[in-house]
């Protein structure tokens, strides 16, 4: 896996764009800044985009490509953003520490997505802000006749709004959808998609 991802970033492009994805833009525009926790956050371009706007941005992967590659694009805007490279599995942060998290295409595998999901909330304070998107098990369909539309190919690993509602029960759900987007995010995630968006607020 994480052989896999590094091999990815290795190249020169940014392989999702530099640009954040406009649903995490939507909604981390509308709240005001704070500590924010972005798992998997890959060539850091949500994470970066928060830093920006002033957030104080924790951000995690398990690639060293991905750190660099979100290290630079931070400098390039100017910015700081601490960067581990790790697992949800082998990081620890201080419980209910962050007033928001970000899981953006972090397509955890069903063995451990609910634990993985379930420790995140630990670290977010009571009031927090979890968002969400991720590629739906109907993405299937957009798969088979686009090869740039993204996402792991094990329909086991796509998500269901039923598999989040219950994941995030704890939380105070804001938005649960299923919708059909046009995806334009660098070069693997292009076209259109069936994609989960959800937002949450632990209470
Ligand atoms: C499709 S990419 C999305 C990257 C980024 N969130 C974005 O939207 O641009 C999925 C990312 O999940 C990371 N990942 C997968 N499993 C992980 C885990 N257990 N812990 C941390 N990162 C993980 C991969 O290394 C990869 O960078």
């Amino acid at each position: 896996m994480k052989a896999f991802w590094d091999e990815r970033y290795r190249q020169r492009d940014y392989v999702y764009g530099e640009a954040p994805n406009v649903f995490f833009k939507k909604n981390i525009d509308g709240l005001p800044p704070g500590k924010l926790l972005m798992p998997a956050d890959g060539e850091g371009r949500n994470g970066v985009y928060a830093a920006t706007l002033g957030w104080e941005v924790t951000s995690f992967d398990l690639s060293d490509e991905g750190q660099k590659k979100a290290l630079a694009l931070a400098e390039k805007r100017s910015v700081q953003i601490t960067y581990l490279v790790g697992s949800v599995s082998d990081l620890d942060f201080e419980a209910s520490s962050f007033d928001a998290i970000g899981l953006f295409y972090a397509h955890f595998p069903p063995e451990t997505r609910r634990e993985y999901h379930h420790r995140l909330l630990g670290f977010l304070k009571k009031g927090g802000t979890v968002m969400l998107e991720a590629f739906s098990k109907d993405h299937v369909a957009f798969q088979k006749t686009n090869p740039t539309a993204g996402g792991p190919k094990a329909p086991n690993i796509l998500f269901a709004p039923e598999e989040m509602a219950d994941d995030f029960k704890e939380l105070d759900i804001q938005l649960l959808t299923q919708e059909e987007v046009e995806l334009d995010e660098g070069l693997f995630h292009r076209g259109k998609a069936s994609v989960i968006r959800f937002v949450g607020i632990k209470k």
